[in-house]
């Protein structure tokens, strides 16, 4: 009987199970209670008893042997079952996500629209690949104006027509060309220019363009919409339009924003004067108007250029231009709570 129980030993070591019922099936042989176990132990009383002690060895070894593999198999089996499972251990923590952030440029971007959208105006684009015509000559700027010099232009070398475009004026051009006044629309978008990349310039940045043609628009028009701009973007509404010089608009003038003078990063970005030059500004040209056949006898309108970036910079105390297109996420990651 203690060989039978030796054998039953080696048994119950190389079983295998694939499903939980094989291992209770095997419990039930073994340790259940009518099972093989049960029987020896029941056995007992009738074994010699000088064979007692080995017998009960045996039968004890089995029982250890036997349940040691059902609780082996068990865990196994519900380690296999946790990996296929849906869910898994729920209390286990989740694995990090990354959360992305806008890009500055996309943010102040999309306040600029919401500002200007609360008063009218839609959101028009235009290609960056332009022609001469809307980018230079429709902007009352035909070839050898002197004026073109003031935007460094990329050509593509085999047709002078094709350029990037030095400025978001050309999509005025193309607006009017399909829409006659009352006509109120904002352009963001970016431009190019032939100039040395360094902390302060770029050969690419962005501009908003801001458009408005109906009958007897002023310049005191045009004074109120900037300086609402400016108290809604910048909480200042002191500004000033000094007299400039601009192809496409008569008369011209660059918008300046008083920033104040209270901190010493005021007088660093303002220079010492306390006024910062946000981009310019005009009365449409009646030529522009006429090129892009509209009645300038009938209608008349201000226009606007903003540069993003300038402004993206000074919002986010950004002190590098180069940053904005490096796309470096550790700094891109510092816009997350931003808008
Ligand atoms: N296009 C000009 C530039 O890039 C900015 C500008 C000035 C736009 C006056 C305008 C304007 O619409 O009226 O420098």
């Amino acid at each position: 009987m203690i060989d039978k129980i030796k054998e039953l030993i080696a048994e119950a070591e190389a079983f295998k199970a694939q499903t939980k019922e094989e291992v209770e099936a095997f419990r039930i042989q073994y340790l259940g209670k009518k099972g093989l176990l049960n029987q020896y132990f029941a056995e007992f009383k009738n074994v010699a008893n000088e064979q007692k002690k080995e017998f009960g060895q045996a039968v004890n070894a089995l029982k250890k042997t036997a349940e040691d593999k059902v609780n082996a198999l068990k865990e196994e089996l519900e380690s296999k079952e946790e990996v296929k499972g849906v869910y898994g251990d729920l209390s286990r923590p989740g694995s990090p996500i990354n959360l992305g952030a806008r890009h500055p440029i996309s943010i102040v971007k999309n306040q600029i629209i919401d500002i200007f959208s609360n008063i009218g105006f839609n959101v028009s684009e235009g290609p960056e690949i332009e022609d001469d015509w809307h980018n230079f000559t429709a902007l009352n700027l035909p070839e050898y104006h002197p004026a073109r010099d003031m935007q460094d232009t990329f050509f593509i070398q085999t047709n002078p027509d094709v350029l990037l475009r030095t400025h978001t004026s050309s999509v005025q051009v193309r607006y009017m060309e399909k829409n006659q006044p009352p006509i109120r629309t904002i352009s963001p978008g970016r431009v190019y220019r032939n100039e040395a990349i360094s902390a302060r310039s770029h050969c690419f940045f962005h501009q908003i363009e801001g458009l408005y043609i109906d009958k007897e628009v002023s310049f005191a028009d045009l004074k109120q919409t900037l300086q609402y701009f400016t108290t809604q973007l910048f909480g200042k509404s002191k500004i000033r339009l000094r007299p400039s010089y601009f192809p496409f608009t008569e008369p011209s003038a660059e918008i300046d924003v008083y920033w104040g003078l209270e901190t010493e990063s005021d007088y660093r970005i303002t220079k010492g004067t306390g006024w910062l030059e946000i981009g310019g500004c005009g009365m449409v040209d009646p030529n522009v108007l006429e090129n892009c056949n509209i009645d300038s006898k009938e209608y008349s309108g201000f226009a606007f250029g903003v540069g993003i970036d300038r402004i993206a910079m000074l919002l986010h105390q950004i002190n590098d231009i180069r940053l904005l297109s490096e796309n470096d996420v550790r700094f891109l990651e510092q816009f997350k709570s931003a808008l």
